[in-house]
């Protein structure tokens, strides 16, 4: 799939991965997936639930359980020239804290609780990149700022539970990039986020990916996002890939039945069936027929269930020692159901 024009920065090719069950059988998570990431450009791999996105990206980052699963040996994992698969443990630590950096659904799983966020950036710069102590704070509040921490010189004292999802994943972010990596894997960063918010992290990255002239594995199961943000698209089911391509390519013109089942179930703004579609509609043989669609607005009879007027939510917040704000997180909502 990938452009003669472009270098290949990671080349997966034939990876297996088995995992040993408790009743001692073997799943076959991965079935020889082959892919490349070019440099400087952006691959979404998307898929349902359980196809095999994130145990792609763990065997890439050599962070598979040892007890539990098996890369098989004629796999090839080849990163801006070095066999992933043959490296020591000081070298991939090496290359995980600095060339490749990864970032998760949950930003609260990775961060430290009883750190503050500006420790952890630190510990990341002065290990991996070398800075001193001083240097490290210094660089820490402008990598905040870059990822639009507001106030960084302030935030960086917070500890992650007084910051909100989205700002946490900032910090997240902001750790990634901190050893200006060649590669940023995303595993679904958005996901735990407010529509809003995630718009605003899926931007972040999309800049920072220019910016840095980094290369991003963007994992997800939204559609939606891919079209915006990626450059090439691997489609997943089963650990298998079914179809990869260009976004025009997949988007415009998709070869495989999943791709197309992928593509035809999401959603429509301008219609409403009274049932969605869902992929096994389309890959029966007969053809979907779509079902009688619902009109929009409510009807004199519906039966109402819930009934908002009015809603407000405020939050106190500490500011100093003894100053004190309120939040207006919600104002004057009203809808009904
Ligand atoms: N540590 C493990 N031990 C055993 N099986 C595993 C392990 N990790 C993943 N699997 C299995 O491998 C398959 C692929 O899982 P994976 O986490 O890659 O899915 P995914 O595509 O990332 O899904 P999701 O969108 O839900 O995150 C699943 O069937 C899962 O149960
Ligand atoms: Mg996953």
């Amino acid at each position: 799939m990938s452009n003669p024009n472009h270098n290949t920065l990671l080349s997966v090719r034939d990876l297996r991965v088995r995992f040993r069950q408790e009743d001692g059988g073997r799943f076959e998570a991965l079935k020889g997936v082959s892919f490349d990431i070019p440099a400087h450009r952006t691959v979404a791999l998307v898929g349902e639930s359980g196809s095999g996105k994130s145990v792609t990206s763990m065997a890439i980052m050599q962070l598979l359980p040892p007890q539990s699963s098996e890369i098989d040996p004629a796999s090839e994992l080849r990163f801006d020239g070095r066999d992933l698969l043959k490296l020591s443990p000081a070298e991939l630590r090496r290359l995980r804290g600095k060339d490749i950096a990864m970032i998760f659904q949950e930003p609260m799983s990775s961060l430290n609780p009883v750190f503050s966020v500006g420790e952890q950036i630190v510990e990341t710069l002065t290990l991996h990149a070398g800075l001193s102590r001083s240097a490290a704070w210094k660089r820490a509040v402008e990598l905040l700022r870059e990822v639009g921490l507001p106030e960084p010189e302030k935030r960086i004292k917070a500890y992650p539970h007084e910051l909100s999802g989205g700002q946490q994943q900032r910090v997240m972010i902001a750790i990634a990039i901190a050893c200006e990596p060649k590669l940023l894997i995303a595993d679904e960063p958005t996901t735990a986020l407010d529509v809003t918010i995630q718009k605003q992290i899926l931007q972040l990255i999309a800049d920072l990916q220019k910016k840095h002239g980094m290369s991003v594995l963007f994992i997800t199961h939204d559609l939606g996002v891919v079209g915006e943000f990626a450059d090439e698209v691997i489609v997943m089911r089963h650990g298998v890939i079914r179809e990869q391509g260009t976004v025009k390519q997949i988007f415009e013109d998709p070869q495989d039945a999943y791709t197309k089942a992928l593509l035809s179930c999401r959603p429509h703004l301008d219609r409403r069936p009274a049932r969605l579609a869902v992929i096994d509609d389309f890959l029966k043989p007969e053809p979907y027929v779509e079902p009688p669609h619902r009109e929009r607005g409510y009807a004199a009879d519906d039966e109402i269930v819930l009934d908002v007027q009015g809603l407000c939510k405020s939050f106190d917040i500490r500011e100093g020692l003894f100053g004190k704000r309120q939040f207006h997180a919600v104002k004057d909502v009203s809808f009904k159901l």
